[in-house]
């Protein structure tokens, strides 16, 4: 038999930035449980893996769905009762001029089809910085080089309007917002909506607006729809069900297309072609979404209690420990900590894992300005968890930066 070399089968170049920091620690955790410690994981947004409980009616109807045997294909954009239910919560929050909704195998499917079905190569799409990773990783996904405007810390995470303005190009197609945002719990402004809105009006560009934790908010002010500030701009809408109905591993979201309709007309039948061609979303699981979107609510005051409860406990820590500093989050369940401190934010929570076993991502796996330093906490445990974390990285810092 002769022998065959096997030659190593190289991946795609343009995945070489695609960076997921929130799993990619996980090697770093896998060590220190092999040495026989347990991780406190404080890195994961899956509610699930604390005290929060699917609604038991939203797992009746994916059960009945199965039971009556909805097992098949669906339609591509999602089932009709679950479209209408959309249309119907788009109207709730204010969006007047809904032109097309669809479901996807949750808002990350969203993300990437409708990236993919806007850009060209040598276009970009404005992302901001700090973000949620995938973003980028679609980005690079499809050769994209990235153009992010920041967000500014100073300014409770606010959109720095004119980083956006001097990051437009003439190839500039579209701006993400992320609002709630993650990783910095940061809710825009009802002005700033609407100066981004003139924005994407004088650049002839198309808002994502990512409304996936819209009604995660903790200060009792209510959510602002981009939608429905600038019913007249070409947007689509992310919502989904991991977040506000606790079903993360549903893998149910969707997109609410709204605008002139004239102006997003080829977009959607874009977006159509590729919804096509993937067939459809989890079928039984869209049986939950008009039972979600309208029936009983009562899960959200209490969940809206329990973080509100923990990112008071969380922002306290910040508050009162030395090198820390944080922008009290409104929204969501992250919080994105300034920490002062001579080395890099990589290094600050690898170093925390091998030695506290405690768990959390650093700033540049989200984007950050430079020369700063953050790292993301996930403030879903619960109290006695969180304090134990928080007197662990405090201790943690107070003996690794004392002598400087
Ligand atoms: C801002 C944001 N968008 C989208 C997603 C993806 O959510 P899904 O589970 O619906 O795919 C997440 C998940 O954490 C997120 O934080």
């Amino acid at each position: 038999m002769p022998v065959i070399q096997a030659r190593e089968i190289s991946a795609a170049s343009r995945l070489e930035n695609v960076r997921y920091a929130i799993r990619d620690l996980a090697c770093v955790a896998d060590e220190v449980v092999k040495q026989g410690h347990k991780v406190l994981p404080l890195n994961v947004g899956d509610p699930l893996n604390f005290d929060f409980q699917t609604p038991p009616h939203m797992i009746e109807a994916v059960y009945k769905a199965m039971r009556d045997g909805k097992n098949g294909y669906a339609a591509s954009p999602g089932i009709p009762e679950a479209l209408e239910a959309i249309r119907s919560e788009a109207e709730r929050k204010g969006i007047t001029t809904v032109q097309d909704v669809f479901v996807t195998a949750g808002v990350s499917e969203t993300v990437d089809l409708c990236l993919s079905a806007l850009i060209n190569a040598g276009e970009d799409v404005l992302t901001p910085s700090p973000d949620y990773p995938l973003y980028s990783a679609v980005l690079c996904k499809l050769g994209i080089k990235l153009n992010a405007y920041d967000l500014n810390e100073e300014d409770a995470w606010q959109p720095e309007l004119a980083d956006i303005e001097r990051k437009l190009t003439p190839r500039t197609r579209g701006i993400v917002l992320i609002n709630p945002n993650n990783p910095t719990g940061s809710l825009c402004t009802r002005q700033m909506l609407e100066q981004v809105a003139e924005l994407a009006r004088r650049h002839n560009l198309i808002v994502f607006s990512d409304e996936i934790y819209d009604k995660l908010i903790l200060d009792g002010t209510p959510h602002i729809a981009f939608a429905s500030v600038a019913p007249d701009v070409p947007c689509v809408t992310f919502g989904g069900m991991s977040k506000n109905y606790l079903v993360p591993g549903w893998r149910i979201g969707w997109g609410i297309i709204s605008g002139e309709a004239g102006a997003v007309k080829t977009y959607t039948e874009g977006v159509h072609r590729l919804l096509r061609a993937r067939l459809c979303a989890n079928h039984p699981q869209q049986y939950a979404i008009k039972p979600a979107l309208e029936g009983p609510q009562d899960h959200l005051p209490e969940v809206q209690r329990k973080l509100r409860s923990r990112r008071d406990l969380t922002q306290k820590w910040c508050e009162s420990t030395p090198r820390v500093s944080c922008v009290a989050p409104r929204g969501a369940f992250y919080a994105f900590p300034r920490i002062d401190i001579p080395e890099s934010d990589e290094i600050f929570v690898k170093e925390l894992i091998r030695q506290k076993h405690v768990m959390v991502v650093h700033g540049s796996g989200f984007g950050q300005k430079p020369g700063t330093q953050h790292f993301r906490i996930v403030f879903l445990p619960e109290e006695k968890t969180l304090t134990k974390a928080y007197g662990s990285i405090g201790d943690f810092i107070q003996e690794r930066y004392k002598k400087l």
